[in-house]
């Protein structure tokens, strides 16, 4: 605990890490998926709306606590919580976070592993060949690929290992470093694929479709659902964002700072729909919530467009992307548990940390082999109750992560006392104005309510999200 505690080189590097921590597939496929699940724009602008009522709010919270403490999940909530009502209890919460890291880095990177093998072969030109034989890459995807036990976990292994390197090297030469090189390039790719959609048929459907809202055609759940998905993809409800922010300088504004990351993910998340929608307006294609289909039917139709093969390459490139700088983050929140509490250096921590979720994820990596897994697997979904691999998402996509955001709501909201959290939010900001006040009435009644209702109507209704 002597060692000398990492930080941001400065704002921009805060941000472009914690936003690399939210753009992933999250943005990429499931906020699509139920775009079009929910009938389009209405359900964009209800989207935005659970942003900016509870997300920015349980973001703005996790980060207080970790600028505040400047210790690890566990350390942070022991440090802030131990005078206050619940006392050290409140140290489970972090512990909490740290499980759910764990937990989701080693199935997260199962599936970016495909990415991986999908890059590569775009590199080798195998892709186009096999894209354009539907049959073919469906085959090749589940009977072969998915069904090899010896390549789900080299893949795997080789993204652990590559996310380990960035953690290794620290706060701003290893995962700074990372951010400032791949966040950009993704920000182009993004940008390429925009432009390049606005040149296909379907692109004035899916305008259409994403910016005129109906709202007749909306159903209640679809709140619910759209904060569920706001959580999903702003990385809450885990502490990374609360290990971001214990690592971010006190010049810092933290109200704007937050407001950006959200900015920048919901932004995504409707370039990504525009890009999809052209997508499937162009080809009229059925959609499934499986995230499977990114790598079975996707290809197949992205090739028949002009410039296919390399558009189709560069799209798995953007996707490796943006899970490699979603798995560093949740890497850093188990690192920094035993570097903080453990008092292990941080290289051997990262390693030791990294040896141990990779093996564990060896058995997602392999429960995919099963052959009746495979043909129901759904990633991120409804059915997402078959196989290991499934049941760790669904745990920590519905129960963990909202458990946990709803508990840091409380513990910013209720816990903390009002001054503490406006003299961090105001460190770095200047004069707060309403933003204060309205941020901690937000932690202290509509969130807690929010994300309630979410889990209430998991627990009684059976309903289920992402
Ligand atoms: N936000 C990520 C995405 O959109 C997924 C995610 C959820 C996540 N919780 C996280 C990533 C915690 C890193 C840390 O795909």
């Amino acid at each position: 605990m002597q060692q000398e505690r990492g930080q941001w080189s400065g704002r921009l590097g805060f941000i472009l890490a914690a936003a690399g921590s939210a753009i992933g597939l999250g943005n990429l496929w499931k906020f699509p998926y139920v775009t079009h699940q929910n009938e389009g724009g209405a359900f964009v602008l209800i989207y935005i709306a659970a942003v900016v009522l509870v997300g920015f709010p349980i973001m703005a919270a996790e980060v207080i606590v970790g600028r505040r403490a400047r210790r690890s999940p566990v350390g942070a909530f022991l440090k802030l919580g131990t005078d206050r009502p619940g006392g050290r209890l409140w140290a489970g919460l972090g512990f909490l976070g740290v499980t759910a890291g764990f937990i989701i880095l080693s199935y997260y990177s199962v599936v970016a592993g495909w990415t991986l093998h999908y890059v590569l072969m775009s590199i080798q030109g195998e892709l186009a060949v096999l894209a354009r034989d539907a049959t073919a890459l469906q085959d090749h995807f589940l009977n072969e690929f998915l069904a090899s036990g010896p390549k789900q976990i080299g893949y795997h292994l080789v993204f652990m290992a590559a996310t380990v390197s960035a953690v290794f090297f620290g706060v701003k030469k290893g995962i700074e470093r990372v951010a400032k090189v791949l966040m950009p390039l993704l920000f182009a790719i993004i940008l390429f694929l925009v432009i390049y959609s606005t040149t296909t048929s379907g692109f004035g459907d899916a305008m259409r479709f994403l910016f005129r809202p109906n709202f007749g055609d909306l159903e209640a759940s679809s709140i619910l659902e759209a904060v569920g998905q706001a959580f999903f993809s702003l990385s809450l409800g885990m502490g990374a964002m609360l290990t971001y922010g214990s690592y971010m300088q006190r010049k810092s504004s933290i109200p704007r700072s937050v407001t950006e990351i959200c900015i920048l993910d919901s932004m995504m998340g409707i370039l990504a729909c525009v890009i999809m929608f052209s997508i499937i307006f162009t080809f009229d294609l059925e959609i499934t919530q499986s995230a499977t289909i990114l790598f079975t039917t996707l290809p197949t139709v992205l090739v028949q467009l002009p410039l296919g093969s390399i558009v189709l390459g560069l799209f798995f490139v953007l996707v490796a992307f943006a899970a490699l700088t979603s798995t560093v983050s949740l890497m850093e929140v188990v690192s920094s548990y035993a570097i903080d509490e453990l008092g292990w250096n941080r290289r051997f921590a990262t390693v030791a940390m990294g040896v141990v979720i990779g093996a564990f994820g060896i058995l997602s990596a392999l429960s995919l082999g099963a052959s009746e897994t495979l043909s129901r697997l759904n990633l991120f979904g409804k059915d997402s109750t078959v196989g290991l691999f499934s049941s760790f998402d669904y745990l920590a996509a519905n129960w963990l992560l909202p458990v946990g955001g709803l508990l840091v709501a409380i513990f910013v909201g209720w816990i903390m006392a009002a001054r503490d959290i406006e003299d961090e939010l105001a460190e770095g900001h200047g004069r707060l104005g309403w933003i204060g006040p309205l941020i901690r009435q937000s932690l202290r009644y509509v969130a807690p309510l929010a994300v309630g209702a979410i889990l209430f109507s998991i627990i009684f209704l059976g309903a289920e999200y992402q």
